[in-house]
């Protein structure tokens, strides 16, 4: 039933993919034609899964030779902030590049941590899937280990490039995740030191009334905890934290049928239902056997793709929030990104655990 979409999704993802690796966020929206790091791993990962090796091997390789160009720069970024000072804006390395591994506009809010967490985990299946890692991403990858190792406890912006002030709870699973699985695979023991040590600061600072919250001083819940579990097993699935959080979820966020909000009091295009946020709740299902409802949430998803298939960030009504923030960005950035590859990799990787799941029961 499925089907269709599944492929249709791996079709727009390769061709869109850019000669030399890079993924656009979407290939439409002007201010999304770059590559970022949090999306494009999350596509790698669904095309190792899907069986385009060659997509995943092409993004990891452009990734790292984009980390390596500015790897000087970054160094002085982790220097300044171990002697107590905040990481120079331009020495950081960026939420995103432009196809060709260059900045995009400064004005940007690039400090965003989460991203190289990301790519970190996304590494260990595309590796256990007996993939080597070539020499550039092997070097890339121990020196976004040893950035992440020392910048972890910064504030920077979260996945949504908000709050840049703030310490984020899902960035920091990501950074746990990604640390986690880089000690495997680069046979480093010590990252895992790390990771526990940000485990803990997530169990001090960031429960609050029995689950997990947004952002340290911020209590709300955000659908990205999904991935304190699902995928990066800070906590299992089933902890009653994590259990707590997604019970929230739905309550606060969740348009059942439509999408998952990203939190409460959102603006962006009038804070609408994501697509990639419901595929996200089916993924994080399976992993506690509710795979009837992640069935249906593919439906859903299906049923809101476009007649070509593509698949939006986020759908706007009914449960819009506030229309006129919608016009808002509507009138700044044209209409929501269409089709955003993130919405169809999540859409790849629910479809592709569904499948998992079927097969083992
Ligand atoms: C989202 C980010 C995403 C970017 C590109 C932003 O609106 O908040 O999470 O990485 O779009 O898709």
């Amino acid at each position: 039933m499925n089907d269709k979409l599944i492929r249709y999704s791996i079709d727009v993802i390769l061709k869109f993919q850019q000669p030399n690796g890079a993924y656009p966020a979407c290939p439409t929206m002007p201010d999304y034609q770059f590559c970022w790091f949090r999306d494009s791993s999350f596509i790698a990962h669904a095309m190792l899964i899907s069986g385009e090796t060659a997509s995943a091997q092409a993004f990891h390789t452009w990734a790292a030779l984009t980390i390596l160009r500015y790897e000087s720069n970054a160094r002085r970024a982790m220097g300044d902030f171990s002697v107590g000072k905040a990481p120079n804006p331009h020495d950081i390395l960026r939420a995103r590049y432009t196809y060709d591994g260059g900045k995009g506009p400064d004005e940007w809010p690039e400090f965003q941590l989460d991203g190289l967490g990301t790519w970190l985990w996304a590494l260990k299946a595309f590796n256990d899937a007996d993939n080597p890692l070539n020499v550039d991403v092997q070097r890339a990858a121990h020196f976004v280990a040893d950035y992440l190792t020392v910048l972890w406890p910064s504030p920077c912006h979260d996945l949504w490039e908000e709050a840049g002030d703030r310490v984020h709870t899902y960035t920091l699973a990501a950074i746990y995740g990604g640390l986690l699985a880089a000690a495997d695979y680069l046979k480093r023991p010590e990252l895992c030191t790390v990771a526990d040590n940000i485990k803990t600061y997530v169990m001090n600072n960031m429960v609050s009334s029995g689950r997990f919250m947004k952002s340290v001083g911020n209590p709300i819940v955000d659908a990205s905890l999904l991935g304190l579990a699902t995928p990066y097993r800070l906590v299992e699935p089933d902890d009653p934290l994590m259990t707590a959080t997604v019970k929230q979820i739905e309550a606060d966020i969740y348009a059942a049928g439509f999408g998952v909000h990203r939190y409460r009091g959102d603006v962006y295009y009038g804070g609408g239902a994501w697509l990639l946020l419901l595929a996200w709740l089916g993924w994080y299902d399976t992993e506690t056997g509710n795979t009837e409802r992640a069935e249906k949430i593919l439906s859903d998803i299906e049923r809101q793709a476009a007649s070509n298939g593509d698949l939006p960030e986020q759908v706007v009504p009914p449960m819009l929030a506030d229309v006129s923030h919608y016009d808002y960005w509507v009138k700044v950035r044209g209409t929501i990104a269409t089709p955003l590859l993130w919405s169809h990799a999540m859409q790849l990787i629910t479809a592709n655990a569904v499948q998992q799941s079927t097969v083992k029961s």
